[in-house]
């Protein structure tokens, strides 16, 4: 594995679980694989559980760790070819990229969008700038449409915590104060569509109006706008929010209440209900659903290391 960007960059996503879970089980068994080797972790934007879990699965394989905040502590970075840099910019990408490549075996990088410049976003211009420029293997640890490390963390724990074979998914928007990127969506909606063709999930997405994603990520999901009806004999809900694709980066005000709570969960069978976290807690998700048996987002972000550990692993083995 040479990249790790999106659901295209593994073929065998029964395999890719079974390995993570095997992991689980047994997290030490490759702790020499990562010998002398290094994971540089460059942040454009904050985090908790991708810094933490994405750390923890590389020192399981015995590599050394370095974090670089950029957006705090790294010089202000022009992503733009054939500009003079006579603004406040301080350093091109070409030259930071390709220094960082210099000293790391494996980089991992945060970027999330503008969501203002959708062709930009869309695109993926800062994140395919930086792995051309570094010319090591790159780990996306959420970029401006997708956050693979989270879907395949989420694949995971569907299949820990599954009853039946083909378990009913579903996607449910919920409501923010403020606009958030499509890249955790789109991401869950892509892996969950590769899952399904695969005979591994029956999958929905509930949204309301205006709040459709970009086709592209959605192929093969039934999508409504009528939450109580999706949520029929739903086995797992998976409770995000996200902002306008169409009209990019837009919040439309929403007459319904779609915040996922005990009442709601009456509707579905029993279904556990995930989030990727940082969640707002009586916003988008009722404390009684964190607080009580059905909420599986503690046990989700601890399966972040593994999602993690498995795809370093598979990029140390490439390397050695
Ligand atoms: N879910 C997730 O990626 O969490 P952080 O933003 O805290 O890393």
């Amino acid at each position: 594995m040479q990249k790790f960007f999106s659901v295209a960059d593994v073929d065998d996503l029964a395999q890719v679980v079974d390995d993570a879970l095997a992991l689980k089980k047994s997290p030490y068994d490759s702790k020499d694989l990562g010998k002398n080797r290094t994971l540089g972790l460059v942040f454009l934007n904050p985090s908790l559980r991708t810094r933490m879990s994405t750390q923890k699965a590389a020192m399981n394989l015995g590599m050394n760790v370095m974090v670089m905040n950029m957006d705090k502590d790294g010089w202000a970075l022009e992503t733009q070819d054939g500009v003079v840099m006579d603004g406040t910019t301080v350093e091109h990408i070409r030259e930071a990229a390709a220094v960082m490549g210099e000293y790391c075996d494996i980089l991992g990088l945060r970027s999330f969008p503008s969501l203002k410049d959708k062709e930009a976003d869309y695109t993926e211009d800062l994140f395919n700038k930086f792995v051309k420029f570094c010319a090591v293997p790159v780990i996306s640890l959420e970029s401006a449409t997708r956050h693979p490390l989270q879907s395949l963390t989420d694949l995971i724990t569907i299949t820990e915590h599954k009853q039946v074979k083909k378990p009913k998914v579903v996607l449910a928007w919920a409501p923010h104060v403020k606009a958030l990127p499509q890249a955790v969506p789109n991401s869950f909606s892509e892996w969950m569509c590769k899952a399904q063709e695969q005979g591994l999930v029956d999958f929905t997405i509930a949204h309301p109006m205006g709040y459709e994603l970009s086709e592209e990520f959605t192929k093969g999901a039934n999508i409504s706008d009528n939450l109580e009806e999706s949520l029929q004999g739903a086995d797992f809900v998976y409770v995000k929010n996200w902002s306008s694709f169409a009209e990019y980066g837009e919040v439309y005000p929403v007459a319904q209440n779609w915040m996922m709570d005990n009442e709601k969960l009456k509707l579905t069978n029993d279904a556990k209900v995930m989030h990727c976290l940082p969640v707002r807690r009586d916003l988008e998700l009722s404390s009684e659903i964190l607080d009580g048996p059905n909420s599986l987002v503690i046990k989700e972000a601890s399966n972040r290391v593994w999602a993690a550990q498995v795809v370093l692993k598979r990029m140390l083995e490439k390397l050695n």
